[in-house]
């Protein structure tokens, strides 16, 4: 399809990508799509039903009844639209507990190529320029150090007036990394072919602008 483009985004909890992602979707009139909030959407359901991530069947159940989608910059899950209930301290540890499980990979990851098959889109994830998106055309690694992540992990919890410590934000977020990156089923992994960008110390609208501005020197936008 002519003048299609697909963005890919990787990198570890914080580094900022969805923030970019929405960022660089807003200029280009494009749309974003979180995977991460999908794999939440899914550890909501499980915790909401009380399934147990470890029974197959049960998983396969919820998962053949499950429908994901976005709308206008929502999460939709199952028609309702979930997008407060899935940044919990809770949330995040069920999404990572099933992001490892095969089924839950398997329906994520074709549902994320059939959204990225008929438009231009910008996918924010860990493994979207290595697996979901292997022939993006734009494909970016955003890394930060662990310390500045947790800086603005915790600024923004701040902000929502939860009551944290800036240690716990930063063991939670190294917890996190190793989590996704010794995953056996397609870990955390810059793919070969996406530009590393290290954005500690960089502003969003510094990264925004490198992004945008890769994007351009190829032409097409
Ligand atoms: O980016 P996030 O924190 O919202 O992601 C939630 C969880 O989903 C996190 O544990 C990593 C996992 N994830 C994944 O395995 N693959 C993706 N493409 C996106 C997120």
């Amino acid at each position: 399809m002519e003048n299609r483009i697909r963005v890919a985004i990787d990198g570890p909890s914080g580094a900022g990508k969805s923030t970019i992602a929405k960022a660089v979707a807003k200029k280009l009139g494009i749309d974003y799509i979180d995977t991460g909030a999908m794999y939440r959407a899914v550890g909501y359901k499980v915790l909401k039903q009380g399934v147990d991530p470890g029974d197959a069947q049960a998983l396969k159940t919820l998962l053949d009844e499950t429908e994901i989608d976005f709308s206008k910059g929502n999460i939709i899950l199952d028609g309702n639209v979930i997008n407060d209930k899935i940044r919990t301290p809770e949330i995040s540890k069920k999404a990572s507990e099933c992001s490892a499980l095969a089924q839950v990979r398997e329906k994520l990851v074709q549902l994320q190529r059939g959204m990225g098959q008929s438009k231009s889109v910008i996918m924010d994830g860990r493994d979207i320029g290595s697996n979901v998106l292997t022939d993006a055309e734009y494909k970016f690694f955003m890394t930060a150090s662990p310390e500045e992540r947790a800086r603005r992990r915790f600024d923004e919890l701040k902000e929502k007036g939860q009551q944290v410590t800036y240690e716990q934000v930063l063991e939670d977020i190294l917890q996190r990394d190793h989590n996704d990156m010794t995953r056996e089923l397609n870990p955390l992994r810059k793919a070969e072919d996406a530009r590393e960008l290290d954005t500690t110390g960089m502003s969003i609208e510094e990264v925004t602008d490198y992004i945008l501005k890769e994007i351009e020197k190829n032409g097409n936008c």
